[in-house]
């Protein structure tokens, strides 16, 4: 038996922890014992609670409750109390998530003690160090021992960075090995999606039809914080729902929502609530969501999860961003980065709404990435 411990801290980790911990209470639960660290970066009810509940994932065994503060401070934070929890519970490695605070934090911490770590999403790049979680990737991505890359193009970017193909075992984070292995999201939304729909009444709470909508979702830093961009974004949104007659549904991230107000023009602000076809809500629960993103038309986002889903779920995505480490979306022609520009998101509105046959080829494995990352961790990690 090794014991693993996993951290979680920001939305999107909680729901690709929930893959592992399945994988692990289902096949793995005589070889695997997970103790659960989570930072508490993400804290609202919505933005975490609700996720354990729904996705059956263990309560966590620490809560470092981290909060929101600069990233030096919370990152610290999380770090002292993650390093603490590490020589308390003494694993036999630490398993991080994706490219947040929360992920740096576990990776400094085990490495500096020498812990080894198993990166779940490495590889991705945007090839922009002005997003911090380009910076906690690549950082997280150099200390780890063995790295999960979701897609090919991720594998090729750690060869590219000096990893190599051929390294043999014992691993370690000076040896270390890396691996093309499928998506833990594609995991969940296969495993999730026939539930979404039959216990969820989120369509219906807000009368929407299938095939008639746009899901839209903000929360990227640069987004929210630069008022240029928001009210770029707020701008197309409008012109889109108006002029197409179509309804927007946005569950809005707590971090967008407390800076609409602020950043975005009076004019635009009141012309956003007055337009009777978008709809802004609270974030919704997983189940919530993905019943959104099998229904809609057309999903217009900034965020990395949810332009995948969108793809899993054979629907065509803006991505208000100016890169995206997705790339094999845009390749195939299933999305189109359009960054927070009103021309090119209407043009790219306009090319979707008539568009027929697009691609969407099998791109992130089969299902069960979390069972193989489980066997790999068990073969090489002692
Ligand atoms: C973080 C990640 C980002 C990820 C996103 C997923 C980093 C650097 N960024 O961004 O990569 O895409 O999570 O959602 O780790 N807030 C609340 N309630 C909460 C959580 C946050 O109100 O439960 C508000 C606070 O005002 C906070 C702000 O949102 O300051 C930003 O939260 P933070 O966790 O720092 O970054 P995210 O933008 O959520
Ligand atoms: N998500 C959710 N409810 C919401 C918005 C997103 O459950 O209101 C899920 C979404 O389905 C995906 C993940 O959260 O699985 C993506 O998280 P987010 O967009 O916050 O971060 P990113 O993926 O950009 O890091």
């Amino acid at each position: 038996m090794i014991k693993i411990l996993t951290v979680i801290g920001a939305r999107p980790q909680i729901i690709k922890a929930a893959a592992l911990s399945r994988a692990v209470k289902n096949n793995y639960s005589d070889d695997i014992r997970e103790v659960i660290v989570h930072t508490g970066q993400h804290y609202d009810e919505n933005m975490s609670k609700v996720f354990f509940d729904e996705l059956g994932i263990p309560n966590p065994d620490y809560n470092l409750n981290a909060g929101s503060c600069s990233h030096g401070r919370q990152t610290a934070l999380m770090i002292e109390g993650i390093e603490e929890i590490l020589l308390k519970e003494k694993p036999n490695c630490i398993v991080l998530y994706g490219d947040t605070n929360s992920t740096l934090a576990g990776a400094v911490a085990a490495s500096k003690i020498q812990s080894p770590v198993i990166h779940i999403e490495a590889g991705l790049r945007s090839f922009n160090k002005s997003m911090p979680e380009e910076i906690n990737r690549i950082l997280c991505d150099h200390v780890s021992t063995l790295l999960f890359s979701p897609t090919k193009s991720g594998y090729d970017n750690l060869l590219k960075e000096g990893f190599k193909e051929n390294n043999q075992p014992p691993y370690s984070f000076n040896n270390p090995k890396i691996y093309h292995c499928g998506d833990v999201m594609y995991d969940n939304s296969l495993y999730f999606g026939e539930a979404a729909e039959k216990n969820t009444t989120i369509l219906k709470d807000n009368n929407l039809l299938k095939n008639d909508f746009i899901l839209a979702t903000i929360h990227r830093n640069n987004n929210t914080d630069e008022p240029l961009r928001l009210n770029a974004l707020f701008k197309s949104l409008n012109k889109i729902a108006l002029e197409n007659k179509i309804k927007i549904i946005l569950p809005l991230h707590p971090r967008t929502a407390k800076l609409l107000p602020v950043n975005l023009s009076t004019e635009l602000y009141n012309s956003i609530k007055e337009n009777d076809y978008i709809k802004i809500i609270a974030p919704v629960s997983f189940l919530e969501m993905t019943a959104l993103e099998k229904n809609a038309a057309l999903v217009m986002t900034d965020s990395g999860g949810v332009q995948k889903e969108a793809f899993y779920f054979q629907k065509p995505c803006i991505i208000l961003r100016s890169e995206t480490e997705w790339v094999e979306l845009v390749k195939c022609g299933a999305a189109k980065i359009t960054d927070a520009d009103e021309t090119k998101i209407i043009e790219a509105y306009n090319y979707f709404a008539a568009a027929k046959n697009l691609l969407f080829p099998d791109l992130f494995g089969d299902g069960r990435a979390a069972e193989f990352i489980c066997g790999e961790i068990l073969k090489y990690i002692s």
